[in-house]
């Protein structure tokens, strides 16, 4: 509620907000671990935000607060070289879009803040790349800068490396693109946002299996081995096929030369695990081929099938499923759903199942009695399972 997140700032600092920025959190349809490949992937803004409230100051500090108690008080100068705080501290995700926004902008000015958030942390449904946004607009709003969405997202994207995470743009692209009522295509190099309108009666049911995966914790060792073993296949394939590196430096510049089935064919001999990391890839992008078309054609059990693929390669050829995903995937398609899979990096957090609007109430009973009655009383501040909304990108307005 921003009368309250208002409120609360007043009472902390003394005076009233001068704006509100809010940042949504994404869950990513299909194209999963595929962005850091230069491939398209289509992923939607979703209700869940971020929301920051903010004073610009005169100087160059940043002060901020979270309305959740467990993530303490923070300060720090703005600048292009920012000492980070310890390993895990969720100030560094304010200090990544600092360091980041000072950098590229030569922004001076920092800002009083007070931030809260619906999207639950470590989900997979991007929490820190929204704070990351929305730190980024505070920013811009503060130093009277107005930044295009689509630069600012690339520009972040490179920024929350700070946290040491090697990940890919798409969840700053759709963060701070989004179209409400819409997901989108995104392309990369140029960093490129195509929207697509979800059809009326498609249901996208998120389920958060309530094993948290830290993108600058557990989950990152994970995730960036994974980004390493990828590129390691490219190079072997890359050089098997006799083309010049300098020429194919991404999966999408092979797919653009060697077709995905003929890239497959040559990676035949790789070692099997590397093979599997390629083959999720490839086979990755053909599916958000698929899916772009099956939801342009309003096919909710072709988008529905090719969601299936794309869990069973998480799961076997990328292997960042965990059997609390699986099982939650195995309800939902047992319940009705047209198709279910991990959505963001994996190894805990969430599932996505698209249902229609006739069947999705069966589905969400189903995890009630199958997956969370189990678990116990709902534990925490977040509804675990929801129906996401497709929401705009992020905005900042004065209060
Ligand atoms: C994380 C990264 C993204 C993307 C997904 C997996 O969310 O931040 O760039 O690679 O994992 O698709």
């Amino acid at each position: 509620m921003t009368a309250d997140l208002e409120r609360h700032f007043e009472e902390r600092y003394g005076s009233r907000p001068t704006h509100v920025v809010r940042a949504p959190g994404r869950v990513n349809l299909i194209g999963e671990h595929i962005d850091f490949a230069g491939l398209p992937v289509l992923p939607m803004a979703l209700q869940r935000e971020v929301r920051i409230a903010f004073r610009p100051r005169e100087d160059g500090l940043i002060l901020a607060a979270s309305r959740d108690s467990s993530f303490a008080p923070c300060h720090f100068e703005l600048g292009a070289s920012i000492e980070p705080y310890e390993e895990g501290d969720w100030g560094n995700y304010l200090k990544a879009a600092a360091q980041g926004m000072a950098l590229a902008y030569g922004v001076d000015r920092g800002c009083d803040a007070l931030v809260e958030s619906s999207v639950p942390v470590a989900a997979g449904l991007s929490s820190s790349s929204a704070l990351v946004i929305g730190t980024a607009v505070a920013l811009a709003a503060a130093n009277h800068r107005t930044i295009d969405p689509l630069e600012l997202a690339a520009r972040m994207a490179d920024a929350e490396r700070y946290v040491g995470t090697r990940g890919g743009g798409m969840d700053h692209a759709i963060i701070a693109g989004a179209r409400a009522g819409c997901a989108a295509r995104v392309d990369f190099d140029p960093l490129r946002l195509e929207p697509v309108p979800i059809p009326p009666d498609w249901r996208f049911l998120v389920a958060d299996s309530l094993v948290q995966a830290h993108k600058s914790g557990g989950a990152r060792a994970g995730y960036n081995r994974r980004r390493v073993e990828t590129d390691r296949a490219l190079g072997a394939v890359v050089a098997r096929l006799g083309l010049a590196a300098r020429d194919v430096r991404s999966y999408r510049d092979l797919l653009e030369r060697v077709p995905g089935p003929e890239s497959l064919a040559a990676a035949a001999f790789l070692p099997a695990d590397l093979l599997k990391r390629f083959r999720h890839v490839v086979t990755e992008a053909a599916r958000v081929v698929g899916a772009e078309v099956t939801l342009r054609a309003d096919s909710p059990v072709g988008f529905g099938m090719l969601m299936n693929g794309s869990h069973a390669s998480l799961a076997e050829d990328y292997e960042v499923s965990i059997p609390e995903l699986d099982d939650l995937v195995r309800i939902a398609r047992d319940a009705g759903a047209f198709g279910a899979r991990v959505t963001g990096a994996g190894m805990g957090g969430c599932i996505v199942a698209l249902c229609s609007a006739g069947t999705v109430d069966d589905v969400r009973q189903a995890m009630d009695d199958r997956y969370y009655a189990a678990r116990g009383p709902k534990a925490g501040p977040f509804d675990r399972l929801f129906v996401a909304e497709p929401a705009p990108g992020a905005s900042v307005a004065r209060t």
